[in-house]
């Protein structure tokens, strides 16, 4: 029987019908299949609906159904190609089901999986229903005991969530292990890892004295990338001890590096699955951005013991409950780890970058969604990274330490159950005080809300106006006026702060605030740090834009204020593009902001990187109606060619005064040095001074870690010439053997701006040694190409659509979350310029004919509602 896809509903969640409060599961691993033996304990729920009881289950083999213990006959159930249907229960029993697998043919990354020499599984959202028939969904929690049994030399390594309460040898060949977890959880925690590892190891004392053992396992040969890990692993154990009072709960916390990963990485119970990328950190093959990335992920599984598994989704529509609180958890943590200004700028600069354009787009959702075909679709940067700034905003309503209190409020009230936003969110208001009602609607509605703030100054009394509006977004025609909190702080024009910082809730369509007593002229420095995830106009002028950019006392504000500089001007050159006039120049405000900048360097390098760096292409393009992406790049290049010329010899100094000298170290100063070397190194290569190509080709090659290389190589994307193709071709052949910095050469690949970028991406993806079932290649290049490279991909024959959807529908036929989220980069087609929009549409359209996954079809649809 075929199930038509359906589209489920948030309010119509229903409780459980039964529930299960054991699990034994028993994998019997062979040469070509695995035999899954299943005995719930079940119990009829009586807050549940009544009639027959559906167990989920798709892609796999049904050999064996029976209650308490005696076998039920074909005709005694009913199964399609997702459920299984059961009839005329008795209120309590013992379920077992018998399921066959095929691990080696299974190329989705969901269930039970092979990678490289390892057997592993991927279960949430609902892979867990391709290991066994049952009910998943979140609010089931069951005590799981796991027996693994596997050809001994084949399979030296078992794990499974839990502890493990016994192992040895079974018949000739082969061994067991078993697994017991005592906390009951849902079954998209589960996990089961089988294969023959490396490992390193280590021991963590909890607060409480109890020593936990930690291991990192992953394929041979790669133990030595995984000491960052290890170590980031214990550094998260501590944080969460001295911040949230959080201790560990198992004797054993493992992590297993794998390298087909559809995601970033998985929080299973005690077994974390990682993805090699954020796991394998070691100075000579990954950089200082990869360093800082495997430590705050391996901090965001380690976290989700408590905001996750511990307390968990009743349903998928609260994902947010848990990656949401979990994210803000992350960035708090790396707030403490790395520099605090410049980590707040790069959060800051995701959610421009990122979350605004879905917001902005037809894929546009709130935070809590209100209904979905599939939740694989749902796991976005709107849910994960605004419903952390939701978070924020509540912390910073209520002060650190309340918001602290409230978090262990709402840990201890629910733990052990599968609850919702709104639980939370009322757990927030018992402890803070806090009123939530209006703020509510920031969970319930999609879209950026538009600030804007205008300023009226006489007789020493500063009136702030501020309003609100928020665009329709789909399915959604009308918006609330928000609760939005508002960091505001006021300066005089030599930076002596008048009026201190202070949040305001703008919590009506428009508010007034008038500071008396403040001299004229003064400076308004306002959504200090993006207090709230909103786009703010201001009328600022160049002069105060300035001042806060030299002055304001807050990092993060002056990075902004030099980013309202850059942005005026790249404006005024992209209207000077499309209108075909000649570039307007630098200006004197914003030469002279640079002028200072370049010679009184803040003590934070990486905060000056990030000051001299320009708004991204997709920040300029949210500036525009509709995306003219050839115009964009043209300006945001001679932008940078200006400041190149203008400043040659200032950036030649600043590249000189930190140009690679000692062995490398991964910490936040040595990290800000190489990061302003590698930016002024790109300046002066992209426009061209002399000697640039010799002074990368001696970074190259006396580099002794991957940041410095990356650097030297990136810059040299710009000078196309025997120094780059010789560059390239090292790289390819020292690193040949370690597939995630082959990725980084993948990116380069197609992302000069010289090349027949897509021709590159097609000969690539053609070459049999190309590995197109792994996420990370296909990230790589598809994504380096359509990212990386925007000029490329829209080029005007349609040639990057057509290969995007070639690889779309390949992909689709095994890999359905891989190709859904390849499809959302051409949904938007209605955000661009009609040359782009008009061929990205005729791409969707083409996939709209074919036959798709339910994955990509959602997003298909999306884009040609
Ligand atoms: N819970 C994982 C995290 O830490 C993400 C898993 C997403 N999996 C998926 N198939 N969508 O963020
Ligand atoms: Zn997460």
């Amino acid at each position: 029987m075929t199930d038509q896809p359906q589209r489920q509903y948030r309010l119509d969640y229903r409780p459980p019908a039964y529930l299960v409060d054991t699990v034994a599961l028993d994998f019997d691993i062979q040469e070509n299949n695995t035999q899954v033996t299943a005995q719930l304990a079940v119990a009829r729920n009586v807050a549940g609906p009544a009639g027959p009881w559906r167990l989920d289950g798709r892609g796999m083999r049904l050999v064996r159904v029976a209650i308490d213990g005696a076998d039920l006959a074909h005709d005694a159930y009913e199964l399609t190609d997702t459920a299984l249907w059961l009839d005329n229960l008795p209120s309590v029993f013992e379920l077992t089901i018998v399921t066959e697998l095929d691990p080696e043919t299974n190329l989705s990354l969901e269930g039970l999986y092979r990678s490289g020499a390892i057997l592993c599984t991927q279960c949430e959202a609902t892979g867990f229903s391709r290991i066994t028939y049952f009910p998943d969904r979140p609010d089931v929690m069951a005590r799981f005991t796991t027996r693994i049994e596997a050809d001994a030399a084949r399979y030296p390594v078992l794990l499974s969530n839990g502890n493990c309460t016994q192992a040895g040898m079974a018949q000739p060949g082969r061994h067991y292990a078993i697994y017991e977890d005592p906390f009951a959880k849902p079954c998209y925690l589960f996990a089961l890892v089988a294969g023959d590892l490396g490992v390193i190891r280590d021991t963590y004392t909890t607060a409480s004295g109890r020593e936990v053992a930690l291991a990192v396992f992953t394929e041979h040969g790669n133990e030595p990338q995984c000491h960052h890990a290890l170590d980031a692993l214990k550094k998260a154990m501590a944080w969460d001890e001295a911040t949230y009072d959080l201790e560990y709960d198992l004797d054993q916390f493992f992590i297993v590096a794998v390298g087909s990963f559809n995601m970033g990485a998985m929080e299973n119970k005690g077994l974390n699955i990682f993805n090699t990328a954020c796991v394998f950190a070691h100075p000579e093959t990954a950089t200082d951005g990869d360093f800082a990335r495997v430590r705050d992920v391996v901090a965001h599984e380690y976290f989700h013991n408590y905001t996750g598994n511990r307390v968990t989704c009743r349903d998928w529509f609260q994902l947010s409950l848990k990656e949401g609180l979990t994210v803000y958890r992350e960035h708090q943590f790396a707030i403490d780890h790395g520099s605090p200004g410049v980590t707040r700028i790069e959060q800051v600069r995701m959610i421009r970058d990122i979350q605004f354009p879905e917001d902005g787009g037809p894929r546009a959702h709130p935070v809590r969604p209100d209904s979905y075909i599939e939740m694989n679709n749902f796991y976005t940067i709107t849910v994960y990274e605004k419903g952390a700034e939701l978070i924020r905003m509540i912390a910073q309503m209520a002060g650190r330490e309340a918001f602290t209190d409230a978090v262990k409020h709402y840990l201890h009230k629910h733990d052990g159950q599968a609850v919702t936003i709104e639980d939370f969110v009322v757990a927030m208001e018992e402890t803070t005080g806090l009123d939530l009602a209006q703020f509510r609607h920031w969970y319930s509605h999609a879209g950026t809300p538009r600030v804007a703030i205008s300023q009226q100054h006489e007789n020493n009394t500063l009136t702030l106006t501020l309003s609100q509006s928020t665009p329709a977004t789909p399915g959604q025609p009308n918006k609330p006026v928000f609760d939005i909190p508002i960091s505001l702080a006021v300066f005089d024009t030599a930076g002596s702060q008048q009026v201190p910082p202070q949040l305001v809730r703008l919590n009506h369509a428009r508010k007034k605030i008038v500071y008396k007593d403040v001299p004229e002229p003064a400076v308004v420095s306002a959504l200090r740090g993006l207090s709230a995830p909103v786009k703010l106009t201001q009328d600022t002028t160049e002069r105060d834009l300035v001042c806060l950019m030299a002055h304001d006392s807050d990092p993060v504000s002056r990075w902004d204020a030099a980013q309202s500089l850059y942005m005026t001007h790249l404006l005024a050159c992209v209207d000077a593009i499309r209108a075909d006039h000649a570039l307007p120049g630098l200006g004197d405000g914003l030469s002279q902001a640079i002028t200072r900048l370049l010679a009184d360097w803040p003590a934070d390098r990486a905060l000056l990187a990030e000051m001299l760096t320009l708004p991204s292409t997709i920040q300029i393009g949210e500036a525009f109606e509709r995306i003219d992406v050839a115009a964009i790049d043209g300006a945001r290049r001679a932008v940078r060619q200006q400041i190149g010329s203008r400043f040659e010899e200032e950036l030649t100094a600043l590249a000189t005064a930190h140009a690679p000298r000692s062995t490398y170290v991964f910490d936040q100063d040595a990290a800000g040095r190489r990061a302003v070397f590698a930016l002024a190194l790109g300046y002066l290569a992209e426009t061209g001074v002399e000697g640039i190509e010799a002074w990368c080709r001696t970074v190259y090659d006396e580099a002794d870690n991957m940041t410095d290389r990356m650097a030297a190589l990136g810059a040299l994307q710009y000078c196309p010439g025997a120094t780059r193709d010789r560059l390239l071709g090292d790289f390819a052949r020292r690193f040949a053997n370690e597939p995630l910095v082959m990725d980084k050469w993948l990116r380069l690949q197609v992302s000069a701006p010289d090349i027949d970028a897509v021709a590159q991406a097609r000969a690539l993806l053609q070459d049999p040694a190309f590995d197109f079932t792994n996420p990370n290649r296909l990230r790589a290049l598809l994504g380096g190409l359509v990212r990386g490279n925007a000029p490329a991909f829209h080029r005007a024959d349609g040639a990057g659509y057509a290969l995007l959807v070639d690889e779309i529908l390949r992909i689709d036929a095994f890999n359905p979350q891989m190709a859904a989220a390849l499809a959302g980069l051409i949904a938007p087609w209605q955000r661009y310029d009609a040359r782009y929009g008009q061929g990205m549409r005729a791409g969707l359209s083409r996939l709209d004919g074919a036959e798709l996954s339910d994955n990509t079809r959602e997003i298909v649809a999306s884009g040609l509602a």
